[in-house]
């Protein structure tokens, strides 16, 4: 399949030299190291002062380039928080420095210990992330130096990890589609993504039933950057809906006014099943449950996710199943599989190639979160149009997967390009590279990392 992009003009055609990437090199370990707590890093000292699920993952992907022990005990310190019945949860909070109440929601707010399976020596939120953590062990292995340390890893690592699939497979699946349902925004990691906008826009809040909070993101960053007060009055008023239902998912559908199934979630659990299999075989455990998930995890994302007349992914809305047509980054990640008929990676890569994700601008940078031809792109404020570095990493992966390398250079260019103009900001204009939310963030610096070194 040949590629057809060729632009220029634009700065991210323009590679790195060497002395950039040197200079990248180190600068992204400092930020990493500065962020280290001890056992984990803070994805940020001043918005985010915990650890967060799959901002631990992208964390120890970079950081194991230079430091294995301390990405591999990020990791171990995460899952030392799953909770029994294989939640492993998006906020572990452990962070003494950081008094109850600087973060909101802190552990007050989430009051783990109402789910039985909540581990009682650590609080943590009670809702889960996309669970790229297999996916990221695996890369890890993969360029391990101390072999038989990252092993050893990989055989205390597995179980945990196969009891978070187990976990979504079994409780997060009540249509039977066969993939995982989220039941909150946050647990898409993607939190104002206008990909939810209809269904928070429909949401009803019975007066009272919302608690009273006071937000700290914005104390921290600049609130044009973050999410609008009406998302999260919403996000507040789902959390402590299934908070107050004992974080219980038996009854999903009917406790949770939130059930989707997303492009993005599904394409990463998918591409960590297939790390399964792999990491199976290493340790001598056997990697058959594990493909035929992964063959089972495919086809349902094809069967429920595709729109046929869109031709796109889009997330399926499993209260009233139907799919949430909106442009987002979400309907590239089934990239991430490396079965995808190659009819349908056609349609995805032609689509990420048009002027909506690809503005016909002097200069811009890829690949911007929402259309930019939507009315509602908004080019700095969260998840609603800048660039972020982790959604980049993704694509990039799967583009490589199926030998798409130009468009696949293209994007670690263009995520190089941003932190060598910005630093390691959150997130990025997409059309004049500037940065924005909290600097010196952790994910930024970490897959920066491994852009440059996965590349060579
Ligand atoms: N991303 C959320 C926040 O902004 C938490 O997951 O705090």
């Amino acid at each position: 399949m040949t590629d057809p992009i060729d632009r220029t003009g634009t700065s991210h055609r323009r590679l790195p030299d060497d002395d950039q990437r040197a200079a990248t090199l180190r600068d992204a370990a400092r930020v990493l190291d500065a962020n280290w707590l001890g056992a984990s890093t803070v994805p940020s000292r001043s918005l985010y002062p915990h650890q967060w699920s799959w901002d631990a993952a992208f964390i120890s992907i970079g950081r194991s380039w230079y430091d294995e022990a301390r990405a591999r005990l990020e990791l171990l310190t995460l899952f030392d928080a799953q909770w029994s019945n294989g939640m492993l949860p998006h906020i572990i909070f452990f962070n003494p420095a950081i008094p109850i109440g600087a973060y909101f929601p802190g552990p007050d707010f989430w009051d783990s210990r109402r789910s039985p399976h909540a581990p009682r020596d650590r609080p943590t939120s009670g809702i889960t992330q996309p669970p790229i953590h297999a996916a990221a062990v695996l890369e890890m292995h993969r360029h391990a130096v101390d072999v038989d340390g990252s092993r050893a890893f990989l055989e205390a690592i597995y179980p945990r990890l196969v009891a978070q699939h187990d976990y979504l497979s079994r409780d997060r699946d009540p249509t039977s589609i066969g993939l995982p349902a989220i039941v909150h925004p946050w647990e898409s990691g993607l939190d104002d993504s206008p990909a939810w906008d209809r269904l928070l826009k429909g949401l009803a809040m019975p007066p009272g039933e919302r608690p009273t909070y006071r937000r700290f993101d914005t104390d921290h960053a600049e609130a044009a950057d973050r999410p609008t007060d009406a998302a999260y009055d919403a996000f507040v008023y789902l959390a402590a809906r299934y908070r107050d239902g004992g974080y219980d998912d038996a009854h999903l559908l009917d406790a949770a006014p939130f059930a989707i199934a997303g492009p993005l979630f599904s394409a990463i659990y998918l591409w960590s099943t297939h790390a399964l299999a792999e990491i199976a075989t290493m340790i001598g455990a056997d990697p058959g449950p594990h493909r035929e998930a992964a063959a089972r995890i495919g086809r349902a994302i094809v069967d429920h996710l595709w729109d046929a007349d869109d031709r796109a992914f889009y997330p399926r809305d499993l209260r009233s199943n139907r799919l949430e047509p909106e442009e987002t980054i979400v309907s590239f990640a089934p990239l991430l599989d490396p079965d995808l008929p190659s009819a349908l990676v056609d349609a995805v890569c032609e689509r990420l190639e048009s002027v909506c994700f690809h503005p016909d601008a002097p200069e811009h940078f890829v690949v911007p979160t929402y259309s930019v031809r939507s009315p509602g792109f908004d080019r700095r404020r969260y998840w609603r149009g800048p660039v972020w570095l982790n959604t980049n990493w993704l694509l990039w992966r799967g583009l490589r997967l199926h030998g798409r390398t130009a468009l696949a250079d293209e994007i670690a260019n263009s995520s190089l390009a941003l932190v060598g103009r910005s630093g390691f900001r959150e997130y990025f204009e997409p059309f004049d590279g500037s940065g924005h939310g909290s600097d010196d963030f952790s994910w930024s610096a970490s897959l920066a990392i491994d852009f440059i070194r996965s590349a060579t």
